[in-house]
């Protein structure tokens, strides 16, 4: 081989011995920024999972005929926000409707009017006058069982607003000094989605009165929520943001004064009243086999469910729904016959005094000083 051949070739060696030497180098450093970030598989994660959650959004805007400048799966996120988009569901994959829901009618109609409207119509409401945007806040407050997070999925599902069911250990379980970036993330987010709903349940464990106990990093998130949440206020290109806060609880004597005064738009679902608990069982009770030989009476039924909250009802509904197939599997291994010949036909309904007759074992959420036995004599 000559001089100059020679020459060449180890020239080539060289280049493609720095070539590999600098992608090595490349992986290298990728592997050591991985192995020192010890949430960087976790970021990946959130990553992929906050742009499906964000793809399925886009799906449910084609189904619901909405046209949408941007993409929200082309939307390029923080990972504090991938993080909070995790929270975010597609109001197809919730199942519950208003239907579904007994004897709140009129609250049903008031949210639809001063929320779904306001956040998805705009126009309608602003360009008739500036006072009539959606409230920033909104609170379902009353007795366990009621129906509050219920209501609250079911605007969800209905509204096609961009739902976002807020864990506030999402927000703390971090260390504090992301917690402040995951509140900012939380509101950039929501107005990156808009029209959205932050949904925050048992918002009273969360932003309960601020007391001296409290964890320093709390009061911060705390402080740092109240600031984002009166930025809301402030218009964008002449328009306020469609973001309302939605929280529900049942102890609204626990929530700070600052947070109820953000949240103006409020509503009572207390305990029914017998003509919502017709409503309610009526509900519970659509797909339930009943008695057609008189010995089922509504009527009497909502009178012996007084005091109870929908939670109760539907309690006592599967227990006395249960009271048949315990009886006919009984007859059946009397008669010594197979299980698996039962024919559910052969089932006899559900009458009146199956209800009630559990005696141990009973818990209604809202009975705290009544018996059972004392409602059934009301
Ligand atoms: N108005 C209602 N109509 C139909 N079902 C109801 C109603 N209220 C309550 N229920 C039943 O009770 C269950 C519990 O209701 P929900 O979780 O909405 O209560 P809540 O008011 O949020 O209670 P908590 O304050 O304890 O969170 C519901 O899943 C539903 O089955
Ligand atoms: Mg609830």
């Amino acid at each position: 081989m000559s001089h100059a051949g020679a020459k060449r070739s180890t020239r080539i060696l060289t280049d493609i011995l720095f070539i590999a030497a600098a992608v090595s180098a490349y992986f290298l450093i990728k592997y050591a920024m991985r192995r020192f970030d010890p949430e960087a598989d976790q970021k990946e994660e959130n990553r992929k999972r906050s742009s499906a959650i964000l793809r399925r959004l886009d799906n449910a805007d084609v189904d619901a005929g909405t046209k949408r400048d941007v993409k929200r799966a082309e939307l390029v996120l923080n990972p504090y926000e991938q993080t909070i988009a995790m929270e975010v569901v597609a109001p197809e994959d919730i199942q519950v409707s208003f239907e579904d829901i007994g004897g709140l009618g009129d609250i049903i109609e008031e949210l639809k009017e001063s929320v779904i409207y306001p956040l998805t119509v705009p126009h309608l409401f602003s360009d008739h006058s500036s006072l009539l945007s959606a409230p920033k806040g909104v609170l379902l407050y009353g007795p366990p069982g009621c129906g509050k997070t219920m209501l609250a999925k079911a605007l969800a599902h209905e509204s096609g607003a961009c739902f976002i069911n807020l864990h506030i250990s999402t927000l703390t379980e971090k260390w504090y000094g992301d917690s402040n970036k995951l509140v900012a993330a939380l509101f950039s987010l929501a107005r990156k989605l808009e029209p959205s709903i932050i949904f925050i349940d048992e918002i009273d464990a969360v932003l309960r009165s601020r007391s001296s106990s409290d964890h320093e990093a709390s009061t911060m998130v705390k402080a740092e929520f109240m600031t984002h949440w009166d930025g809301l206020l402030s218009t964008v290109d002449q328009r306020p943001p469609r973001i309302v806060v939605l929280g529900a609880t049942n102890r609204i004597q626990d929530i700070d004064e600052a947070i109820l005064r953000r949240l103006p738009k409020r509503f009572a679902v207390s305990l029914p009243n017998s003509e919502q608990r017709k409503r309610i069982l009526k509900i519970i009770l659509k797909d339930t086999k009943l008695d057609t030989t008189g010995r089922f009476d509504l009527d009497e039924l909502v009178k012996r469910t007084a005091g109870m909250s929908g939670s109760d009802m539907k309690e006592t509904c599967r227990d006395a729904a249960m009271i048949p197939i315990r009886e006919y599997i009984k007859e059946k291994k009397a008669k010594g016959e197979e299980l698996l010949s039962v024919k559910p036909d052969e089932v006899r309904g559900v009458r009146n005094d199956d209800f009630f007759r559990r005696k141990q074992g009973l818990s209604y959420s809202s009975l705290p000083d009544r018996s059972v036995e004392s409602l059934v004599l009301n």
